[in-house]
């Protein structure tokens, strides 16, 4: 059985993750806008990935006999000055989805649940992709900008249009 406050937290948890999801088809969407498919197809598959992290949380409540409330997911904003800005608020995000999987592993150790505090140890490896990630993109099109010029950003929406999506049981055994 969940303690009542973990149960409140991971229900939190399925929020952010939502509310994650919804920002990244929003982006997706700006970046379809501005001509960058390859940018945009990127975020689809981050959209699907955090789809299944939410999906992740609300099935570790039912196996663990809670119940799962769903709350309102806010509006993503719906477009940026570029696409730098783009990342910088992606990693900026994620860094702060970092600091909410670390709040609820504080949270695991605190209320003795080692079930829970083990899931999360997934999510916290998953929390150090997901900002590498950022940052990796992030820094090419800072170069972009100093100077790489629009054949660079053409030669990065290639390479990203290349991203297909894994689903998290897959990512596991590989
Ligand atoms: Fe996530
Ligand atoms: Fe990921």
């Amino acid at each position: 059985m969940l303690s009542q406050r973990i149960e409140e937290a991971i229900n939190e948890q399925i929020m952010w993750e939502l509310y994650s999801a919804y920002l990244y088809l929003s982006m997706s969407t700006w970046y379809e806008s501005i001509g960058l498919r390859g940018f945009a197809s990127w975020e689809r598959v981050q959209f699907q990935e955090e789809q299944a992290h939410a999906l992740k949380f609300l099935d570790y409540i039912i196996a663990r006999g809670g119940r799962v409330i769903l709350r309102q997911v806010d509006a993503p904003q719906a477009e940026w000055e570029s696409p730098r800005k783009g990342f910088e608020h992606q990693l900026e995000h994620e860094r702060l989805v970092t600091s909410k999987i670390n709040d609820l592993v504080d949270l695991a150790i605190e209320e003795k649940d080692h079930a829970t505090y083990n899931m999360l140890q997934w999510f916290v490896d998953e929390q150090v992709e997901e900002e590498e990630n950022a940052t990796a993109i992030l820094d090419k099109l800072r170069m972009i900008e100093e100077g790489g010029g629009s054949g660079m950003l053409y030669m990065l929406d290639k390479e990203l249009q290349a991203r297909v999506y894994t689903p998290p049981a897959a990512e596991k055994s590989a």
